[in-house]
């Protein structure tokens, strides 16, 4: 039986996952509104063979901090609009898929089925959709809301709105067009399918104004790890982002979502379980540790408090002794996220200073963050995905581009040496190199039952 294969995908973080990447000489000071910086990665990435990139998004300025000093010295504040950026991509490149992150929570359901069923085409079958919630709660007067919407609301709604997505994406069965030039029959009627939705919170009539794409429909991602976030991901996603930090934790997640499936009437494989890891690569251990330590020390102390002052709401952090552990663990607040409580556990489990904390999450905002030689970091992820962690990974380099050439150039090959990651693309279209079934049209299936 042919060994089973890791899937890669590079997590572009405009400047990289390190907080203070934008200050390192390896990075792009500009990369969020840099296309050549954008073009570089994604082509570096299909050299290094990876079936995807992702951008992660929020559709405002995302303010977390109360410190105007830390803010000033934030990175990550101007950025290209996913689907925008990858249809430009598209172009440059040949087999790497995009997965572009879009709201449930602030977009609108017709637009968004076609931008992506847009996407698809235009990339020939390379598109999918990072569904998220918005996990920022400081975006929704950009959208005349008064308030962002609670998590029990945002994930009902999520469920209503993938129901209707894809419902528009199925609006032309797979057959439906014709274009006879001698006949002068473009298409046939009976194949195009409103799609007449009304529910607790939108009604969308459709039909699309887009045929079929490619892949039938792009591949949906999830993002959201607490228990709605997971029943979406169960019920409609065919891979999930997650952050874990501890091979057992990776463990226990993997089993618990790949264990939700079945009532949807899914198989296993039809959910790839995809842990974050933020990779720190050198020659040797001693070069890599020098690598980290230069990025560490490029964190100022106001920027560093500012990422962890949320979890400690209402408190003077500040006052802290940088060099002690946190004074108390905080109980996250019913309806916190899911990343609140793998912080908190993660600062009392590892004893960390106030300082070493903030370091640590700098590094990759709380994903698993190895630093190493190839060998060493090819270790950790044969690790997690022989041992029932994940299918793959996202791969966060910590600067870009620095770290995706260093992973491309080698870490990459010593996972092609080991056998566990492909040596050529297999298929054309995203779906085909993820190895995930294309989907049926909803309404020939309806329609094969009726008959
Ligand atoms: C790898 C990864 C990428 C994510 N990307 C985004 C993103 O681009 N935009 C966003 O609003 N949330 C993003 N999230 C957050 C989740 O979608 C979700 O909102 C968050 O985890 C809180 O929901 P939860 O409590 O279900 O985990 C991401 C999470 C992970 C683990």
């Amino acid at each position: 039986m042919a060994q089973r294969k890791m899937r890669l995908g590079a997590f572009i973080m405009a400047t990289g996952h390190h907080i203070a990447a934008w200050r390192h000489p390896g990075s792009q000071a500009d990369a969020g509104v840099n296309i050549d910086h954008y073009i570089r990665l994604a082509q570096t990435a299909e050299r290094g063979l990876f079936d995807q990139v992702f951008v992660a998004d929020s559709p405002g300025v995302q303010q977390q901090q109360d410190s105007v000093e830390a803010f000033s010295r934030q990175g990550r504040i101007s950025y290209f609009e996913p689907v925008t950026l990858w249809a430009a991509l598209s172009a440059v490149t040949k087999h790497i898929g995009f997965v572009a992150t879009a709201s449930t929570t602030y977009e609108d359901p017709f637009l968004l089925a076609r931008k992506f069923a847009s996407l698809d085409h235009i990339s020939k079958g390379r598109a999918a959709w990072n569904v998220v919630t918005t996990g920022s709660e400081n975006v929704y007067g950009n959208f005349g809301l008064d308030k962002h919407p609670d998590p029990e609301v945002r994930y009902e709604k999520a469920h209503e709105f993938l129901d209707v997505v894809k419902g528009l994406w199925d609006s032309f069965e797979d057959d439906a067009f014709i274009r006879d030039q001698e006949s002068g029959i473009y298409f046939d009627p009976d194949k195009l399918h409103a799609l007449n939705h009304v529910g607790k919170y939108l009604k969308v009539s459709g039909p699309l104004n887009l045929e079929r794409s490619p892949q039938g429909q792009p591949v949906i991602v999830q993002a959201g790890s607490s228990e709605p976030g997971r029943e979406l991901a169960a019920a409609t996603a065919e891979a999930i982002f997650t952050a874990w930090t501890s091979l057992e934790e990776a463990q226990a997640f993997y089993r618990d979502v790949k264990g939700r499936l079945a009532k949807y009437g899914r198989r296993p494989e039809q959910l790839l379980v995809l842990p974050g890891i933020s990779p720190v690569v050198g020659r040797t251990q001693e070069e890599a540790d020098a690598k980290w330590a230069e990025l560490q020390a490029l964190i100022h102390p106001s920027v560093g408090l500012a990422t962890i002052a949320r979890f400690w709401p209402g408190e003077d952090i500040a006052s802290w002794d940088l060099d002690a552990p946190p004074p108390y663990y905080p109980t996250p607040a019913a309806g916190r996220n899911s990343r609140h409580h793998v912080v908190i556990e993660l600062a009392r489990r590892e004893q960390f200073t106030v300082r070493q904390l903030y370091e640590y999450l700098a590094g990759a905002r709380g994903h698993w963050v190895v630093v190493g030689t190839p060998q060493k970091i090819a270790d950790e992820m044969q690790r997690w995905f022989e041992n029932g962690a994940a299918d793959g990974f996202n791969v966060m380099p910590p600067v870009l581009p620095a770290s995706l050439d260093d992973f491309v150039e080698l870490v990459i090959p010593e996972l092609q040496r080991r056998g566990l990651f492909r040596t050529a693309y297999e298929g054309t279209t995203l779906r085909e190199n993820l190895g995930l079934d294309k989907p049926q049209n909803l309404f020939s299936v309806q329609q094969a039952k009726a008959a």
